[in-house]
């Protein structure tokens, strides 16, 4: 019977033995790509070495500040395309100065040590804490001495408590003046009785909103005593504005000497409104003569100090009045804020310095806007119930650390978040020495069309 044989031989026909010479589609596919690829990352690198650019071997992303150099790798690195340490702190100093923390500092950390770079950081100024752990976990000064806590480890029980709260020194200031009872409800004041609120006196900076107890009064341009960084967040608008007596009393505490006047006194120095004071009176006999002969009336409660009988001339009577005026003044009016050392017969008694803190944490930088969202009452506690100008209303440490701590839904706890590291009163004048030219690329300064 004929039929299919299957002999191994047969079987063995099927097999194409030179199979290892011809190549799969997938491994010569495999290959065809590899060679593809390389081609195209070797043409790739070639253009990008033709077209000056380095970014290929960089280790990640330059900081937002610095992108308009992220491409210009010798801006930092001392050598084109040679990595790993080679940048140095003069290199920075090529467009910036660093000026240096203490004195009493015993080395100088290097620039990349705290600004660290390849991270694509918006703001290179936030450092990382280990860089100042890294002296004060454990700190050694040149003299061996210290002002500061030595071991502080974090923005945590190691940090010391601020220095008006830790020292317990009283408010220096001489002004005279009792938060609870101007807070309390119906105070009298100019035309009715009102609620103050913290704002009617404090407010960080003038806005354009009115004063409701005070004249309009051109804003003082606060004065932290501390310079800051060149682009610090802080601003003079970090701080209270301090009070004053024209812009947050005058309104309810007025300068009035003299029935017949009309003008309250000037807010100055008692030579001043001394001067201001004869001068109105004299204005005003000048104008009503008939009154000179007139007898003597007591003015209000003072007592009288001048004889009940009539002044003889305008002179005399202005002499009278000065002297009543000076009485209330001294001895009353300006006494209720200021500690006069008024004797009788002191035309002119000193007025101490008022010496209102405008900056109490000279080490440590606060923000009132930063913080706007949060009531003042929550950090300032003691305010409510304060009779006294010699009580410190500040918030200890603790209250800080209720939102500035580690962890999530926390505000920002880093050193840098809260302190000045370079002392910026020693900033150095840096040499401009790049053309705009260099920096974008231009052929030519000259040529200003393309400069757009
Ligand atoms: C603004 C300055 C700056 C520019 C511009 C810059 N770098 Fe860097 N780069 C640094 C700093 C700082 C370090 C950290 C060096 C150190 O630790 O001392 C660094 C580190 C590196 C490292 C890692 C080296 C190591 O030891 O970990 C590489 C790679 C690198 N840079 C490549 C580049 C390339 C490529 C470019 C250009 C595309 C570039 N850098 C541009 C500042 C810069
Ligand atoms: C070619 C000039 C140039 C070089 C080199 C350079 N910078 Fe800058 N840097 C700038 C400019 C421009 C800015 C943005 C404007 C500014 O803040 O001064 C800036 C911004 C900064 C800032 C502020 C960023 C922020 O948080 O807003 C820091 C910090 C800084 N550079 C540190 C360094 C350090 C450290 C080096 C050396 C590794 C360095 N720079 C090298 C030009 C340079
Ligand atoms: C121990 C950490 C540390 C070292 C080292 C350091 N810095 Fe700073 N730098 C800071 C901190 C923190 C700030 C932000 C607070 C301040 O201004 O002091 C800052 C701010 C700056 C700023 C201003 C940023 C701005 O826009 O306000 C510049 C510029 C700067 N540093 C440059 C340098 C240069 C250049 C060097 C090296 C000579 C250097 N820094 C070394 C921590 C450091
Ligand atoms: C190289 C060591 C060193 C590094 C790094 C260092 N400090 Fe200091 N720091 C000192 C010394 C020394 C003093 C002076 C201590 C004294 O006089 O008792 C000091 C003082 C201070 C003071 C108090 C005095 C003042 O004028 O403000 C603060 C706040 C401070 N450092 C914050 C920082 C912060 C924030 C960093 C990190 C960005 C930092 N330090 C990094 C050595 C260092
Ligand atoms: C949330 C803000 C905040 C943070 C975060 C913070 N500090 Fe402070 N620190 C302050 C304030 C405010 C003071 C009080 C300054 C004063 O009394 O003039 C202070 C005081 C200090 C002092 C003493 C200064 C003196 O003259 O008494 C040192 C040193 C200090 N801090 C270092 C650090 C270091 C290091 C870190 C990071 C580990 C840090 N601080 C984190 C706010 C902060
Ligand atoms: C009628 C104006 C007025 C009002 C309203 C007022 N203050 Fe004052 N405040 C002053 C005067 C004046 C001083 C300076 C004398 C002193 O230190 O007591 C002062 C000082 C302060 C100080 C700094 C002095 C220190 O010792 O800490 C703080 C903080 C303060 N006030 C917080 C508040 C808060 C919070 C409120 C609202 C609850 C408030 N003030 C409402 C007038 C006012
Ligand atoms: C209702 C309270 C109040 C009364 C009343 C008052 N002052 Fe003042 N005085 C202040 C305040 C607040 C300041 C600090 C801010 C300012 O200059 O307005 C001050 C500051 C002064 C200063 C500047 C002190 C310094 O630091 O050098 C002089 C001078 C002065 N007053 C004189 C007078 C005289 C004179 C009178 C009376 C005619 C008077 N004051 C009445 C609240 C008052
Ligand atoms: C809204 C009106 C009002 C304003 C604004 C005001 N005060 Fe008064 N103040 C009063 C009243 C009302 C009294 C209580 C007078 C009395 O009963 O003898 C008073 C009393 C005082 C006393 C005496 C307190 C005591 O314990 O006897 C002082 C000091 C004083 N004020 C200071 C100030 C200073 C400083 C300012 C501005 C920063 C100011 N006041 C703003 C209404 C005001
Ligand atoms: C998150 C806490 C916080 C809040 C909220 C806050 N303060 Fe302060 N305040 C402070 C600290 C901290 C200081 C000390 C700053 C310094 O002088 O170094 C201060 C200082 C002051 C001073 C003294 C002058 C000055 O600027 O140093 C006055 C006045 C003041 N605050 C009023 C207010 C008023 C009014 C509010 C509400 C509108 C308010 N504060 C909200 C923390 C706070
Ligand atoms: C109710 C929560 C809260 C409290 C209490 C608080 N902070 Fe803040 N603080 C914040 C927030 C939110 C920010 C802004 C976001 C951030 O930087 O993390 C901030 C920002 C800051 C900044 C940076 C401001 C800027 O503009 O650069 C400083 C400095 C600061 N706080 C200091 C303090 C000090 C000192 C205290 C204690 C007297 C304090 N904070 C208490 C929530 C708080």
């Amino acid at each position: 019977m004929a039929g299919r044989t299957r002999t191994t031989k047969k079987l063995a026909q099927r097999i194409d033995r030179n199979y290892f010479k011809n190549r799969f589609a997938i491994a010569r596919w495999r290959q065809y790509l590899s060679l593809a690829l390389t081609a195209a990352g070797l043409i790739w690198l070639g253009a990008q070495a033709l077209a000056n650019r380095q970014t290929p071997y960089s280790s990640g992303p330059i900081a937002v500040p610095h992108a308009f150099i992220g491409n210009k790798c010798n801006s930092c690195h001392a050598v084109n395309t040679s990595f790993g340490k080679s940048v140095t702190d003069q290199a920075c100093s090529a467009c910036h100065s660093g000026p240096v923390h203490q004195k009493e500092q015993t080395f100088q950390p290097a620039c990349a040590e705290c600004h660290l770079e390849h991270r694509g950081a918006t703001r290179l100024a936030q450092t990382s804490d280990k860089a100042c752990t890294a002296c004060h976990g454990d700190l050694k000064t040149k003299s061996v001495t210290f002002h500061v806590a030595a071991k502080i480890k974090g923005f945590d029980s190691s940090h010391p408590e601020f220095t008006p709260l830790r020292t317990k020194q009283p408010d220096p200031g001489t002004i005279k003046f009792n938060h609870q009872m101007h807070l309390k409800k119906d105070l009298r004041g100019a035309t009715g009785n009102v609620q103050m609120k913290c704002d009617d006196c404090h407010r960080s900076n003038t806005f354009a909103r009115p004063w409701p107890y005070g004249q309009p009064v051109e804003a003082k341009l606060v004065d932290t005593g501390v310079l800051r960084a060149p682009h610090s967040r802080l601003s003079n608008r970090s701080y209270m504005e301090p009070v004053e007596y024209n812009r947050n009393c005058s309104a309810c505490h007025t300068l009035m000497f003299d029935k017949r006047i009309k003008e309250p006194a000037p807010h100055t120095e008692p030579a001043r409104v001394r001067a201001f004071v004869i001068g109105k009176l004299q204005e005003y006999i000048a104008a009503h003569t008939s009154e000179i002969g007139l007898p003597e009336e007591t003015e209000g409660r003072i007592p009288p100090r001048v004889p009940p009988v009539p002044a003889k001339n305008a002179a005399e009577w202005v002499q009278r009045r000065v002297a009543q005026a000076e009485t209330l003044l001294w001895g009353k009016t300006c006494k209720e804020c200021h500690s006069l050392g008024f004797a009788a017969g002191d035309n002119t008694p000193p007025v101490p310095k008022a010496n209102l803190t405008t900056r109490w944490l000279k080490h440590g930088n606060f923000d009132h806007p930063a913080h706007q969202m949060v009531v003042c009452s929550s950090c300032h506690k003691q305010a409510a119930t304060s009779m006294l100008t010699s009580d410190v209303l500040l918030p200890g440490i603790k209250v800080c650390q209720t939102c500035h701590h580690s962890g999530d839904e926390a505000a920002s706890s880093t050193c840098s978040e809260c302190h000045q590291y370079h002392d910026w009163t020693k900033e150095e004048f840096v040499e401009p020495k790049l053309t705009a030219a260099r920096v974008f690329h231009l052929p030519s300064l000259t040529d200003v069309s393309k400069w757009q």
